[in-house]
Order: C-alpha cells, then structure tokens, then sequence
C-alpha cells in the first residue's frame, strides 16, 4: 500500500528512523556496559518491545499494570513497573509475577508495608526498587534527608520484598534550556544516586542496581559510573521537543502524522484533519520553547519543514495553521506534522503505520493504549 491510499490523519513511523534509534540507543548502553531496559510507555507496541530485546534490552519498563499485562501476554518476561502501584492491585500483580520477571517502585513506607503483607500473604517474594526524587520533584524519597538511607534499609528488611537497589527519573531535564544544562542534571543525579547507595551499604545493605532512565539525559547518563540501567522511552520515537532539547535531530525523528487540509478558510489560515485528538495538547519543550502543535512539512515526501507554517490552535478534530498568504497549501494537499511529544501521540491511536518512503510496509498495532489502570 502506498501512502497516498491511505485515509487521513494517521501515524507514520518511518522505520529506517526507528530502527537505528534502537541501534544507537543499543550500542551507547553496550559501549559503556549498562543494561537498557527502554520504557514501552512510547510505543506500547509489543513489536517494537521486541525490535529492542533483540537488539539487547534486558527488559521493559512500564507504568501502569494494563500495559504490563499486555507486554507479558506478548512474550516480554522481564517487567519493571517504574510506577507507585497502589497495593489495591494485588491480585492483578501477583498473577503476572507467574507470567513474567515483575519488579515495581516504593517511595513510602505505608505503601510499601502493605506491599510486604499482600506478598507475605500470599508467599511470594516481590523485588522492589527505591524510588528517589533527584529534583523532578514528582516520587520518590529526598534523598537529602538525613532517614533516607534507614528508610532504604526499612524496605530491605520487609518481608515479602527483596531490594534491588534504587530507581530515579530526571523528568525536570525536560525544562532544561541548553545541552550543558542537561548534561549536569544527569551528573548530579548520578551523583545523588551514589551517595546514597554508599550510604546505605553502609548500613549492611546491598544495592545491586542503580537505574535512571529519561531521553534527554541518557547521553550523558551512560557516562557516568554510578547507573548500572538505562531506561530512555522516548528515543525510539524522538520528536519536536527532544530536538529542541538536544537529543536528536530532526532527521532522526522517526514518528509523524500525515494530515489533510480540509479547508482554508482565510488566505492566511489553513486547517488541517488532525485535532488534539490527534497531536494532544502538549507544547514543546527545549530550547527556545518551540511555538504551536507542531512543525509541519508542506510536502508530505520532503524531509525539509517549512517555520512559516505555525500550528496556532488545536480543536478536537482541527489543527488551525497560521500560514502565509502565498502559501500554495489547498484543500485536499497533504502535509506531515512532527508532533511536540511522540509518546501522547501514539497512545492516541490503534496501528501506526510502519512506513518506507511512500510505502506502508506493515501496521503495528499500539496494543497497550489506553491501559491506564
Ligand atoms: C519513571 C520513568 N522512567 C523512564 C521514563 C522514560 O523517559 P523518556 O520519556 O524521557 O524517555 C519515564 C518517562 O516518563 C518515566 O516516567
């Protein structure tokens, strides 16, 4: 199928694209003997996940049970839900324990006592990992605190749970606005995540794994001696926000979304099929806070995107397109939109399509969107 017989919008992931951002993700992680565990929350597509352990992945991360228990029933056997899962969960976590390797995150002592209760009751023995906040300011336990390593310790002796070690994600790189900016977010997080691991050896406690994950830092993470995993997500994608942040370029992005211009209205104003139902709302981050929905390239074919083009608004099912008056965009011409945030994108639709050029080469169901408990 070509993509011109394709109805509109749709996803496309280009995969040359996709496939050496796995290649490269892979051999940074290799080359500087982390283990990469990629965060599925991206392409909750088991096919990809399984584009990854081939290439090397030990595992998966996941957030949410749902999309777990979807890349369990794919064949995925190491799951590391880097999520505070509410113990209410229980019987849902103690049926996938059979069915794959399960490890979760704690970041406070009620949740993860009742976790050891559930996992005493029930005589299995769940590995958990410490989730520290590393100035994201989300979960995780302040690391600064002078208790942080006794609360460490705490978990180690619980019942029913067996410490790895200590997890982190440093989500706030997301609002860094230069590449040295990014750099020192993932020292220091390198950083706060030994010292804390030395202090709880200290206290006779083994810290076996020491895992950060978040695309912007992975770079620089995979430089630093402290992490033992590298759990990135984002980077099989890529899209607006991490080349405005640094970590790709706009060649490498691997996600858009093939739209239709189905109206304009005005001699400057152009409307395009795709809504935030479509692109989402997220705005772009990065340096120089990128403007609008989304960067469009006028002819869907060219790999040369055209700034005059600016995504003002977004309706449910309409992208309004500030243009300019000479603009030779018609209805019925067809543009790609490299969206702010791949990840929401994704999850906002049943297939992508897997695309070669003009030609659609295969259709990836995203089976594990909408898997939001
Ligand atoms: C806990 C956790 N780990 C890893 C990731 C992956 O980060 P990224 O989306 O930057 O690849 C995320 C992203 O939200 C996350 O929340």
């Amino acid at each position: 199928m070509r993509l011109a017989d394709l109805p509109t919008p749709q996803v496309l992931v280009d995969q040359a694209r996709l496939v050496a951002n796995l290649d490269r993700m892979q051999a940074l992680a290799t080359k500087r003997k982390k283990r990469l565990r990629p965060h599925a929350k991206t392409h909750k597509s088991p096919a990809i996940a399984r584009m990854q352990l081939a290439r090397g992945a030990m595992g998966i991360c996941c957030a949410k049970l749902g999309e777990a228990e979807v890349f369990a029933d794919a064949g995925c056997d190491d799951i590391r839900l880097a999520y505070p899962i509410a113990p209410f969960n229980a019987a849902r976590l103690r049926a996938l324990m059979n069915r794959a390797r399960l490890s979760l995150i704690v970041d406070h002592q009620d949740v993860a006592d009742a976790w050891s209760a559930e996992m005493i009751r029930a005589g299995q023995t769940l590995d958990v990992l410490v989730k520290v906040d590393v100035g994201f300011h989300r979960c995780g336990i302040d690391p600064a605190t002078p208790d942080a390593a006794a609360f460490v310790r705490h978990i180690a002796r619980l019942g029913g749970l067996r410490l790895r070690g200590l997890l982190s994600h440093a989500g706030h790189a997301y609002h860094s606005t230069s590449t040295a900016q990014c750099a020192t977010i993932a020292q220091q997080e390198a950083e706060v995540l030994r010292d804390l691991a030395d202090r709880v050896r200290a206290l006779d406690v083994a810290i076996e794994e020491v895992s950060v994950g978040a695309t912007p830092t992975a770079r620089f993470s995979a430089a630093e001696a402290a992490p033992t995993e590298l759990r990135p997500g984002n980077y099989a994608y890529y899209d607006r926000s991490q080349v405005a942040l640094g970590s790709a370029s706009l060649d490498d992005c691997a996600l858009s979304v093939l739209a239709t211009i189905v109206s304009r209205p005005a001699p400057d104003r152009v409307i395009l099929d795709c809504g935030s139902k479509t692109l989402s709302s997220d705005l772009a981050r990065g340096a120089g806070h990128p403007t609008g929905h989304g960067l469009v390239y006028p002819d869907p074919e060219s790999t040369v995107p055209d700034e005059t083009l600016v995504v003002e608004r977004l309706s449910e099912e309409h992208a309004i397109v500030r243009a300019t008056r000479d603009t030779k965009l018609r209805p019925g011409s067809r543009v790609r939109v490299l969206p702010n945030h791949a990840c929401v994108v994704s999850n906002l639709v049943d297939c992508v399509r897997l695309v070669d050029g003009q030609t659609v080469v295969d259709s990836l169901p995203v089976a594990a969107r909408g898997r939001i408990t």
